[in-house]
């Protein structure tokens, strides 16, 4: 297929590198600031345009990889007749779109995207279209791209991006205020790495709930009051271990909050 890009940022970017990895053709990049369109219009050997009224009407695809809040301002500077508009977000309705072309649609990456990352992690994608053409034209092109595509409407896509900020987002927050509380004492966050792995590598063969271990999980009042002992004075990390200490024991021992 032939695809532009508008927008040129970490998923702009990580889905062009897919596209071409699979032998899609991406021919104009626009973005906001025309430099970035330009590094990479010369990464995809795509043109760079600096104004949406270049866009091409020959491409099959237009990918709308823009910042959440400017998804719908771009779309209405969009009237695209053949090809395909699709956004990347997991919490815009595809309804934003409905002005600009008209065929439209979502492709919703749902991974964790870095420009500057040298390898493509899998990328497994939700997918939705205006008409059942455009969703079953954007589920089998999504196929072409990754082994885990599933259709999901806003509802749903909006679900499942609540769901991607707890399983990442918030789990990598833990990692931050964990790496600064080891830097506080002189340990090396490194040596927790294994652990990390091994604890999210696992869900593969089990489910969460069965998976979980721990002070909380084992009910052991006394480790969970030396540990709140030790966070006294780190008024954050002790909000954050007594919030997830109560609800581990909520849900294994159906218990009454802490009150320390
Ligand atoms: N990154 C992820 O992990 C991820 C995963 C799934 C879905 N998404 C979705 O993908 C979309 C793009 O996210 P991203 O991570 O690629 O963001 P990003 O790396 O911050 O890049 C943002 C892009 O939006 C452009 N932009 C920002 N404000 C704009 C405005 N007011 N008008 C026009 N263009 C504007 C920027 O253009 P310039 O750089 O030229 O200024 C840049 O190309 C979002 O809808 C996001 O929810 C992201």
């Amino acid at each position: 297929m032939n695809v532009i890009l508008l927008g040129s940022g970490n998923t702009a970017t990580a889905l062009a590198k897919l596209m071409i990895q699979h032998e899609h053709r991406v021919v104009q990049v626009w973005s906001r600031s025309f430099a970035n369109a330009q590094t990479l219009a010369g990464e995809t050997g795509a043109e760079a345009i600096r104004s949406l009224s270049q866009i091409t009407a020959d491409a099959d695809l237009c990918v709308l990889a823009v910042s959440d809040d400017a998804v719908a301002d771009i779309a209405a500077q969009l009237h695209l007749r053949k090809s395909v508009l699709v956004h990347t977000a997991g919490s815009v309705s595809i309804d934003v779109l409905k002005n600009a072309s008209l065929n439209y649609g979502v492709l919703y990456p749902l991974q964790s995207l870095r420009k500057e990352a040298t390898s493509l992690p899998g990328i497994p994608f939700l997918t939705d279209g205006n008409t059942n053409e455009v969703k079953v034209m954007l589920y089998d092109f999504a196929k072409q791209l990754s082994g885990k595509v599933a259709f999901a409407d806003d509802d749903q896509r909006l679900h499942m991006h609540l769901a991607a900020v707890m399983v990442s987002n918030f789990t990598n927050h833990l990692y931050a205020v964990t790496e600064l509380f080891c830097k506080e004492h002189q340990l090396p966050f490194s040596m927790l790495l294994p652990l990390i792995q091994n604890v999210a590598g696992r869900l593969e063969d089990g489910n969460a709930f069965d998976l979980q271990t721990g002070p909380a999980r084992r009910n052991d009042a006394a480790t969970i009051q030396k540990h709140l002992d030790l966070l006294k004075n780190n008024e954050q990390l002790y909000q954050l271990y007594q919030t997830i200490t109560n609800s581990i024991l909520q849900m294994y021992h159906k218990k009454e909050e802490l009150r320390l």
